[in-house]
C-alpha cells in the first residue's frame, strides 16, 4: 500500500526530532559554563524526545564538552556540542583561525556555517561557505548551515531567490548522505536580534521552500528528513507558536538562550511536540 505524499509529510514532521541550538555569540566565559550548565539542566527532566545544542565561544568549548561528556551517560536529553565557526583550510599559518580537527578533539560534532553575522561583518560569502561545508563534512562535523534574507530583499520580493541562491551554492557537490547530516537553520536577517519574529506563516512557507530546494538538490526522503530550524528572536513567549508548524522542527536561539531559565523554557516547549 503506498502512501499519499501529504501524509507522508505528515508522518516524516512527526518523526523528525526537534532540536533547538544555543547560539551564545561573544558571551558567557569559560567559567560562566558551570553554573550556566547547572540551573539549565535542574530544570531539564526526561527529554529523550529533544535534541539541544549548545554552540559555545570557543574559549568556553572545553568546559563545556567536560560537562557535556560527563552528564551523557547519566541524562537522557541529548545534549550536542557546536562550535560558532570553522576554518575552511585543513592547518597551517591561519593566525586566529580554528580547524575542523580542533573541534572534533573536543567532541565537538555540529559547526555554525553561514550565520549572518559572519556574512555581514566577516565578509563570508557563498563560496567561503561552501569550503566550509566541505571541510565540516570531510570530518564528520554536521553544520547547522544559516541562511536568510534581508529586510531590503523580502521588501523587494526577493527572498526565495536568496534562499535558492545561498542553498545551491552551499550545498552543490555534497553528497546525498552529506547533506542528509546537514542540518539547516532558516534566520531572517531582519528578525535577528531585533525582537521582531518572523510570523509563523511567514516562517512555515520558507522553510517549505527549504524542503522543495534539499528535495531538489538531493530527493524527497532527503528533504522530507533533514531538519530546518528557525532562528530571530526566539523566546519563550513565542517559542510554542513558532515551533508549531509543521515544517519547524526546531530553533536557533541566540540572546534569548543567554539566560538558561529563558532556554529551558524554551525546550520544554519544544519537548510538547515530541511524539
Ligand atoms: P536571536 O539570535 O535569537 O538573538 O535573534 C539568533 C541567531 O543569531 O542565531
Amino acid at each position: 500500500m503506498s502512501l499519499s505524499k501529504d501524509l507522508y509529510s505528515i508522518l516524516m514532521a512527526l518523526a523528525r526530532k526537534k532540536i533547538i541550538s544555543a547560539n551564545w555569540k561573544m558571551h558567557i566565559t569559560a567559567s560562566q559554563v558551570l553554573p550556566y550548565l547547572t540551573v539549565f539542566l535542574s530544570e531539564m527532566t526526561v527529554m529523550e524526545a529533544v535534541e539541544v545544542i549548545l554552540i559555545p565561544p570557543f574559549t568556553s568549548l572545553p568546559k563545556a564538552s567536560e560537562i557535556v561528556q560527563a552528564t551523557s551517560h547519566t541524562r537522557t536529553l541529548p545534549l550536542r556540542l557546536g562550535a560558532q565557526n570553522i576554518s575552511s583550510h585543513e592547518k597551517g599559518a591561519f593566525t586566529g583561525e580554528i580547524a575542523a580537527m580542533m573541534l572534533c578533539d573536543l567532541k565537538v560534532d555540529c559547526v555554525l556555517i553561514g550565520h549572518s553575522e559572519r556574512r555581514q561583518l566577516f565578509g563570508e560569502n557563498n563560496k567561503i561557505i561552501h569550503e566550509k561545508m566541505m571541510r565540516a563534512h570531510d570530518h564528520h562535523l554536521s553544520p547547522i548551515l544559516c541562511v536568510g534574507e534581508t529586510w531590503d530583499e523580502r521588501s523587494l520580493g526577493k527572498e526565495k531567490k536568496i534562499l535558492e541562491q545561498q542553498l545551491r551554492e552551499a550545498l552543490c557537490n555534497l553528497s546525498r548522505d552529506q547533506i542528509a547530516r546537514t542540518i539547516i537553520a532558516y534566520e531572517p536577517v531582519w528578525a535577528i536580534g531585533t525582537g521582531q519574529t518572523a510570523s509563523l506563516d511567514q516562517a512555515e512557507e520558507m522553510h517549505s521552500f527549504i524542503r522543495g530546494m534539499i528535495s531538489e538538490c538531493s530527493d524527497e526522503t532527503t528533504a522530507q528528513h533533514i531538519r530546518i530550524q528557525y532562528g530571530g528572536s526566539v523566546t519563550p513567549l513565542n517559542a510554542k507558536e513558532m515551533l508549531s508548524g509543521p515544517n519547524i522542527d526546531g530553533a536557533l536561539v541566540g540572546g534569548a538562550s543567554l539566560d538558561p531559565h529563558s532556554f529551558a523554557e524554551i525546550v520544554k516547549h519544544a519537548s510538547n511536540f515530541s511524539t
